[in-house]
């Protein structure tokens, strides 16, 4: 899918725009037995059943127990109550295909900026071109919004910054949810923002937002690189995170229009590092410091915590990336190498700086620049020589058929980021399982040099991913959930 023109864009904003004026309701042995040991423990040796995801919810053995902390869990997993069908062969296909949407749009908005950089000054005039697409690869956690408070399931994204919910009367289009919809008329808390208040006017260096103003109140739209939008009233409210983290004048957008891959959740949790982001209007209680652990598809304690409060001493940081993160709301964590099986590949460092890799909570498999996926999938195709191959399946083109198989011998897959930060990937960040017979390399390269890395999803779940933004820093610690 293109990028949709700022036109069609517009268009949307002004027939809102109108609807809205119109009725003025405007997330062995001695050295051989070394030798053996240290080859052991560069694979991973799975069974076959731990391949396929599970289809029941693994209980989880802690309750939540941090403070300031949020539930998370996989949109597509058992443990989701907004899941209905089931995790089968068509949803993972579909994943991949909403996720290259995700990638493209990544690249297109890095370009974007970078354009925007050269021209400096002059930006209000160019066209908000794209944003980033919310494909299928999401988390969600539940807020609290309004007073008396009431729960909603926002997908949350460190990938865009605006936080929206879907929002009565929806003037235009609401798509089903499975929260009843926000109604700012029960809420004691809620006001809209008006035209002229400096929070309408800073909207539009959002990445990705328009504003608008209708009867004096301000407009947003937002639109996502999937063709996804949502448009609405600009509005402050109290957001309730936990019973003890409540933040009064929150702003958000109240969506009256709305429409795209956002699936049943109420709308989405910015997370990106723009002023209008979540991190941005918590910083105060938080200091812009955030951290999650992503489940795997049946796991039950995955969580979003706001602030230092209770993260693991054995977490590694890595400086982002000092050229690229300024005028850009995403973040840009240096890759420095890879290593497969024990063995690091050959890739010159200048592979990686060309572009420049992003963190993103939103894409499910990482992208590398082409260089280097092709040395990451030659290692490990020649350690994976002894399994049958299978079709590639959209972006993955490394698979294998494991339905003869009980136990294979994987080889571990390590990233090294700058700071001496090494991550070990554990099975699940490895490969991406179609069924028993389609068993993938869970990662992909990008067509172009010039286009942007994204660490993505699959290789996160697991960790304990910190994101120090004041310090300008970002963590990973093994073992932070299952
Ligand atoms: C917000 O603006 C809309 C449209 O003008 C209006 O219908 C609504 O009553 C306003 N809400 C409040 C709380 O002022």
């Amino acid at each position: 899918m293109a990028p949709p023109t700022s036109i069609t864009f517009f268009n949307f904003m002004i027939s809102t725009y109108l609807i809205l004026s119109q009725i003025s309701v405007t997330f062995m042995k001695g050295h051989a037995l070394e030798r053996s040991l240290a080859a052991e423990s560069n694979y991973h040796t799975v069974h076959v059943s731990s391949i396929l995801p599970s289809s029941a919810c693994k209980p989880s053995a802690k309750g939540p127990s941090r403070k300031s902390s949020l539930k998370v869990v996989h949109r597509h997993g058992p443990c989701h109550q907004l899941n209905q069908e089931s995790s089968n062969r068509e949803t993972l296909t579909e994943t991949l295909s909403e996720d290259e949407t995700r990638v493209k749009s990544i690249q297109a908005r890095h370009a974007f900026r970078a354009d925007t950089d050269k021209i400096r000054g002059s930006k209000a005039d160019l066209p908000a071109k794209s944003g980033i697409a919310i494909g299928t690869g999401n988390y969600v956690v539940s807020v609290g919004l309004g007073t008396p408070a009431k729960s909603y399931t926002l997908a949350f994204d460190t990938g865009s910054d605006l936080t929206w919910t879907q929002c009565e009367p929806c003037v235009r289009v609401c798509y089903k949810q499975q929260d009843p919809i926000y109604d700012p008329v029960k809420s004691s808390s809620y006001s809209n923002i008006s035209c002229n208040a400096a929070q309408c006017s800073a909207l539009s260096s959002t990445p990705g937002t328009r504003t608008g103003c209708s009867a004096s109140n301000c407009l947003y739209g937002i639109q996502y690189g999937d063709q996804s939008f949502s448009i609405g009233f600009f509005a402050k409210e109290r957001l309730t995170l936990t019973p003890t983290d409540v933040f009064d004048e929150f702003f958000f957008g109240c969506g009256q229009n709305n429409q795209g891959l956002f699936g049943k959740t109420s709308g989405l949790l910015g997370l990106g590092r723009d002023p209008l982001s979540t991190v941005s209007q918590t910083a105060r209680k938080y200091g812009k410091y955030f951290s999650y652990c992503l489940p795997t598809k049946s796991g039950s304690n995955g969580h979003l915590t706001f602030g230092k409060g209770s993260v693991p001493n054995t977490v590694k940081f890595a400086p982002f990336s000092s050229s690229r993160s300024q005028l850009n709301s995403l973040y840009f964590l240096d890759i420095q190498s890879i290593s497969v099986g024990g063995q690091l590949l050959s890739i010159s460092a200048s592979v990686f700086q060309t572009a420049g890799n992003v963190v993103d909570s939103g894409t499910v498999i990482t992208r590398l620049p082409p260089a280097a996926y092709s040395a990451l999938r030659s290692a490990f195709r020649q350690q994976m020589s002894q399994y049958k191959t299978a079709p590639a399946t959209s972006t993955l083109d490394t698979c294998y058929d494991f339905s003869s198989q009980s136990t294979m011998k994987i080889p571990k897959i390590s990233i090294f980021f700058s700071g001496n930060v090494k991550v070990d990937l554990g099975i699940e960040g490895t490969l991406f399982a179609l069924s028993l017979s389609q068993v993938c390399l869970a990662f992909a390269g990008n067509s172009a040099a010039t286009d942007v890395g994204i660490y993505g999803n699959t290789q996160q779940q697991t960790f304990e991913v910190v994101y120090d933004v004041a310090g300008g820093k970002l963590g990973f610690a093994p073992g932070g959930c299952s």
